[in-house]
């Protein structure tokens, strides 16, 4: 996928070489332009989406009855005046945007366009991104060609499964984005692509055509992880272990291998180089391989999409980590909930936010990942977004939970 050169208009949202020039007249224009396809793939419209016509209160989704497992919704806590509220965009971002979520807030007023025309519309528009000199000083923290900015590395190899039975709700964005934020800021990081989709190795730029020795030959024929262990182009500290299609089988194959819950926990044991981080992207599900990862895994990192339906399944999920703690691998735990998706200008959003630090406190990272055209345009071009666009807030803000991923690791203990 390519976009060709030349011609740039403010259309060619998707080619890198027309930022500027889409910047300098974006703000200004009121020509609309068409949706992008990532605009349209899982981004209801406002109109389409059940809740913001009633509003009915996220609980709405559960059952009466909390089959979900989640215990009684804890009152959340108020946006307005909170110290510990959560930061949504950079600190140090335009304060149009800390005004609106105010004002949203405050008044419940879908926010203003210039003219007053209420600004109804779920896309990601150009006020998602940075005013441009504030955004190139961001490029340059997070490229970080010096090498002078670095995270913490924590004092022993940290192992975390990334998991969400649903679909689409970020985990393999997010273990690309996290992954190559860590690794350009000192740490060693390995990906395991679990899911037979290798969404994550299109992200990392890494070959997963049928028949690449992959994680499917750990698994099923015992080969060590550093076999198929291929570094990702132009990360130094990264290596990506590839998924391809045959592990669809795996699931099916693996029934009758001896410690078949065990397999992958076996192969990451025995990678013998020096590592700071292991991200396991795990399939939207919750069979055998997503149980080799809580297996291999010490900490869970959970995905959340501030979406309607966000919080069905987590449950399960839940459940299942707790079985999987009971019989298979005691020290696993949910470390880690992060917040993706967040489209400041609804209200759902921001109940699904407050729902969720209601119920997981502290380990909620404060950054939540914005809903963001460019989040979804890197994995076309085999990079992340850290390195597609460094400047963009969905780039700043993996940037801003990676860097809380590293300091909350770097106060963990050693062995
Ligand atoms: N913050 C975001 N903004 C916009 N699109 C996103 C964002 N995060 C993920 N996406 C897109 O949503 C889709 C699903 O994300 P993905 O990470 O593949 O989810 P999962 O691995 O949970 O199935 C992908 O097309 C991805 O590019
Ligand atoms: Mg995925």
């Amino acid at each position: 996928m390519a976009y060709q050169e030349g011609g740039d208009t403010p259309e060619r949202i998707g080619a890198p070489t027309s930022r500027g020039y889409r910047r300098a007249i974006g703000r200004a224009s009121v020509t609309p332009r068409p949706r992008s396809m990532s605009d349209s793939v899982g981004a209801p419209t406002g109109t389409s989406t059940p809740s913001m016509s009633s509003e009915p209160t996220i609980g709405m989704s559960y059952p009466a009855t909390d089959t979900s497992g989640l215990g009684s919704v804890a009152t959340p806590p108020s946006r307005t005046g909170d110290p510990a509220a959560p930061r949504h965009a950079a600190p140090d971002s335009a304060t149009d945007t800390a005004t609106t979520a105010v004002g949203e807030a405050s008044t419940g007023a879908a926010p203003e366009q210039e003219g007053g025309f209420p600004d109804v519309s779920r896309e990601t528009n150009d006020d998602d991104d940075l005013p441009l000199a504030l955004e190139a000083r961001r490029a340059v923290q997070i490229l970080n060609p010096t090498g002078s900015v670095t995270m913490p590395r924590p004092p022993r190899r940290r192992v975390i499964c990334v998991a969400n039975q649903k679909g689409g709700v970020g985990k393999t964005t997010t273990v690309v984005n996290i992954a190559v934020a860590l690794a350009l800021h000192g740490n060693r990081v390995v990906v395991v692509d679990l899911d037979p989709q290798g969404n994550a190795s299109t992200g990392l730029g890494v070959d997963h055509h049928a028949g690449t020795p992959s994680v499917y030959e750990c698994l099923v024929e015992g080969a060590s992880l550093k076999e198929v262990a291929k570094p990702v182009e132009g990360i130094p500290n990264l290596v990506c272990v590839p998924a391809t299609i045959d592990l669809a089988g795996a699931e099916i194959e693996l029934v009758s291998v001896v410690a078949r819950e065990q397999r992958l926990k076996r192969a990451i044991d025995g990678y013998p180089e020096e590592v700071d981080y292991v991200f396991i992207d795990c399939p939207p599900s919750l069979g055998l391989l997503t149980v080799n990862a809580l297996v291999a895994a010490e900490e869970v990192l959970i995905p959340i999409q501030c979406e309607y339906y966000a919080l069905e399944g987590l449950g399960q999920l839940l459940r299942n980590i707790e079985l999987v703690k009971a019989h298979l691998n005691p020290v696993i735990r949910v470390s880690t909930i992060l917040l993706t998706m967040y489209d400041r200008r609804t209200k759902l959003a921001d109940q699904v936010e407050q729902e969720v630090r209601g119920h997981f406190r502290d380990i909620v990272l404060d950054t939540v990942i914005p809903r963001s055209v460019r989040v979804s345009e890197a994995p076309g071009y085999g990079q992340s977004v850290m390195t597609y666009d460094p400047g963009s807030r969905g780039a700043t803000s993996y940037f801003g939970a990676a860097q809380e991923i590293a300091r909350r690791g770097a106060q963990l203990g050693g062995q």
